[in-house]
């Protein structure tokens, strides 16, 4: 049997509402803040992404979809959208026309990572960017609005972390301080971390292994030593965080797993998603633009992953949505009434109503029990005596209520099914 690939998932029409409404809620609070959708293709040149997230990341590393085309260039299915939005900001000289542009997206991802919980293949991440300010304004902007997405779809296990990784001049007298404090315990350290040592000091906190951490407790943090403009937004963005009521704590091994980020980094962490507890990510970019060859423009952005959210609303039981139903159910009496029937559905239809009937000529109780597979609001009988003497049967499926409708007043069912 041909099955879906590892790490990927349909999803179907009984998960859709709770998708549809996530993305709802996405839309209706970028828009509340001006942000504008942007859609991007889903391949990019490699190249892209190798000089934007960092050849010695994890993803460009070892978890790109990469492949060479027809025309022999490397393409790569996006595993951020970053990169591409930035490429596109670019490519289209945004930045003349607007010196702040937001941007927000909705879109799979994918990432050749080893499935398991909360951690697939293609994934699907909204998020936000906005590029052209350097204002802590934003950093703190962008937190509270995946807050709120987040508090909004009743999320209540939540805990944002915050660190800000200063600029690289900073970060690399401080990287040097880190390998030093590091060499001293060289051979305890795990192969992994051994071999960031050199090309990825930073990633060293990340390390799942009890002993790294151990040997990290006693650490140099970089928060100590970021630059003096990187400690003063750091504390404006925590000040507007306080002053919007968003609890986080500072974490300052949070060091994210993309090259690009200057200044804040933060995370949101839920308590009820296991392992793979991140439901968010994001940070400042400043110098992202310009290193992808566009003029200097700073950026920040995050980007949140829908599975992991959709999960831990289910584990909160924090969305307690609607049972789905349609309006009408129309239901056949006679078999040689079909073609009236596919008439009368595309009325009801033109009329905004949600309308089904039955295609396989099934016995009126089986047709009876569709409708209430549906949820039908109403059904509405056609044949019989009632439809020789001229009149259909509309039946109210919440009340039991029928009511006998002339033949020639559709418009009638309409307004009475519409309310
Ligand atoms: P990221 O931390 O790599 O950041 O991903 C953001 C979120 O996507 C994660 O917190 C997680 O919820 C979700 N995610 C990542 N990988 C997977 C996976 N394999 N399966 C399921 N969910 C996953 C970024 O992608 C940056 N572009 C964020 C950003 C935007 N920074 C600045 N602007």
């Amino acid at each position: 049997m041909l099955k879906a690939i590892t790490g990927t998932k349909d999803i179907l029409p009984t998960e859709i509402q709770r998708w549809k409404y996530l993305e709802k809620v996405v839309e209706e609070i970028f828009t509340s803040f001006n942000y504008k959708e942007i859609r991007t293709p889903v391949f990019e040149e490699t190249a892209l992404f190798a000089r934007s997230i960092g050849e010695e990341t994890d993803i460009v590393g070892k978890e790109m979809y990469t492949f060479i085309d027809k025309g022999k260039t490397s393409l790569t299915l996006k595993p951020e959208m970053t990169a591409s939005v930035v490429r596109a900001f670019i490519e289209h000289s945004l930045g003349k026309y607007q010196s702040l542009n937001k941007f927000f997206y909705i879109s799979p991802m994918f990432r050749q990572e080893r499935p398991q919980a909360g951690r697939q293949r293609q994934f699907h991440q909204f998020g936000g960017e906005a590029l052209g300010s350097t204002s802590p304004l934003l950093d703190a902007e962008i937190i509270i609005i995946v807050y709120k997405i987040l508090s909004g779809l009743g999320l209540k296990d939540l805990t944002v972390k915050l660190n800000s990784l200063g600029v690289p001049g900073s970060r690399e007298n401080y990287k040097n301080l880190l390998r030093e404090f590091l060499n001293d315990s060289k051979d305890k350290l795990s192969g992994d971390s051994r071999k960031r040592l050199d090309q990825n000091v930073l990633r060293i906190f990340d390390s799942k292994v009890e002993s790294d951490q151990e040997i990290l407790k006693s650490a140099p943090f970089l928060i100590d030593y970021i630059d003096e403009e990187s400690r003063t937004d750091f504390e404006v963005v925590k000040n507007l965080l306080k002053q919007s009521n968003i609890p986080f704590e500072i974490d300052p091994k949070l060091v994210r797993g993309l090259d690009y980020y200057t200044k804040t980094t933060f995370e949101i962490v839920s308590g009820k998603v296991g392992s793979q507890s991140a439901l968010c990510g994001g940070g400042r970019y400043d110098l992202l633009v310009e290193q992808l060859g566009g003029e200097p423009t700073p950026g920040v952005g995050f980007a949140a992953g829908m599975e992991r959210i959709l999960f831990a609303c289910e584990n909160e039981q924090s969305l307690n949505l609607p049972e789905e139903n349609i309006d009408l159910y129309i239901i056949k009496l006679d078999k040689n009434l079909s073609s009236k029937v596919f008439d009368l559905a595309l009325y009801f239809r033109k009329g905004d109503l949600v309308v089904d009937y039955d295609y396989l000529d099934r016995s009126v109780k089986a047709q009876m029990r569709e409708a209430n597979k549906f949820n039908a609001r109403y059904v509405l009988f056609i044949g019989g005596d009632e439809f020789q003497s001229g009149k259909l049967n509309l039946k109210n499926m919440g009340t039991g209520e029928q009511k006998l409708i002339g033949l020639d007043n559709y418009s009638e069912i309409i307004n009475l099914v519409r309310k």
